[in-house]
């Protein structure tokens, strides 16, 4: 496909002063790329300023949350930028979008686009380490019409926001006992707004009670554990690594993925299995359970200090533990071009001179 790239594009880029603060997701990218979807094709694709998008008021998305999105990030990687593992993201945004009912973004045009966003953003890629441009595709149905049925227009968007990275810290999570964030058949293993949507009130009544994530358990038996809003759990037991097995309520994380490889691979003991959440307790109070953390795209690996399930705390031994170190290093050293790639999971892009 074509990419048109508008002149104001690039004039947006020339004009652009990088904040010296970035937190993570806050900052944007001055330009985009945008392309639209109407009877049965796509449109070429454009590269756009940055700014605020056109809907109409009865547009399926905002009534129906027709809409599934992407995250994943360009690094500073050797004296070049690279881009970790995006075909995985756009098998993913596929399947999101056909859960949904909405037609799958193809693989190029998916990585035309985060490809040519990236070219153009490679000097707001941030160079110490941790740091990235996190890029969001998202796909929505545009169509303006209150009824109950898919969208028959589209539109699909990548920006970008240079970033640092997302819970740095250790983190303490609370037992979600009473809330799901999907439902057994329903939207889990997709990446869709609404299983986002879906988790922010208990985020916010754990925050009260100082907590900084929910641990969500499975929505069919409310006994074994899923995962965390935006990132999958891991746990340490024995120096054997144990992650919850998909089970179609969880996200297949790249990052998920991408750990159980390099644990392998450094000859760590691997286990997906379904981890019931009282047995779980019981072992981090042994110790048995030496350390925990969750992990993301946007988080890396996040090491988790304490798990809180009503009156009781249940503290991990070691936060960060030397497994979550070992294996976040191992990542990062990939991503950012100091050891071989040797799983072939970088793709370098080339830069565009403006
Ligand atoms: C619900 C959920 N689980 C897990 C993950 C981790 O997935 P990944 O490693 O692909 O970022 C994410 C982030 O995308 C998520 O939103």
């Amino acid at each position: 496909m074509s990419i048109k790239i508008q002149p104001e594009a690039i004039a947006s880029l020339r004009g652009f002063e990088m904040p010296e603060r970035l937190g993570f997701g806050t900052v944007m990218a001055p330009v985009m790329f945008r392309a639209r979807y109407q009877d049965g094709r796509w449109s070429d694709g454009e590269l756009i300023p940055y700014g605020p998008l056109a809907l109409d008021p009865a547009a399926k998305v905002l009534h129906y949350a027709q809409s599934c999105f992407e995250g994943l990030k360009a690094y500073r990687c050797g004296s070049g930028v690279g881009l970790f593992r995006p075909e995985r993201n756009a098998a993913r945004m596929a399947h999101s979008a056909q859960r949904l009912c909405m037609p799958p973004v193809p693989e190029t045009l998916f990585m035309d686009a985060v490809r040519v966003v990236v070219a153009h953003c490679a000097g707001l890629v941030p160079g110490n380490s941790g740091e990235s441009l996190y890029i969001r595709p998202f796909l929505m149905g545009t169509q303006p019409d209150l009824s109950v049925t898919a969208s028959r227009a589209y539109e699909f968007y990548v920006i970008a926001s240079p970033s640092e990275a997302y819970h740095p810290g250790n983190m303490r999570l609370w037992v979600e006992r009473e809330d799901s964030r999907a439902a057994v058949g329903g939207t889990g293993d997709a990446k869709v707004g609404g299983n986002y949507a879906a988790s922010l009130l208990s985020i916010s009544q754990l925050k009260a009670r100082g907590y900084d994530q929910s641990l969500w358990l499975n929505p069919g038996n409310r006994r074994t554990v899923d995962e965390l809003s935006g990132m999958n759990f891991f746990a340490v037991m024995d120096g054997a690594l144990h992650t919850p097995a998909l089970n179609g309520s969880i996200l297949e994380g790249v990052t998920r993925e991408s750990l159980l490889t390099l644990a392998r691979d450094l000859g760590i003991e691997v286990h997906e299995r379904e981890i019931d959440i009282d047995d779980l307790l019981k072992l981090v109070a042994s110790g048995t359970c030496s350390e925990a953390f969750a992990c993301g795209t946007a988080a890396i690996v996040s090491p988790i200090s304490e798990l809180g399930d009503s009156e009781q705390r249940y503290r991990l031994a070691q936060a960060p533990g030397p497994v979550a170190t070992q294996l976040r290093q191992a990542l990062l050293d990939i991503q950012e071009g100091r050891a071989e790639d040797r799983f072939g999971w970088m793709q370098m892009v080339q830069v565009a001179r403006f």
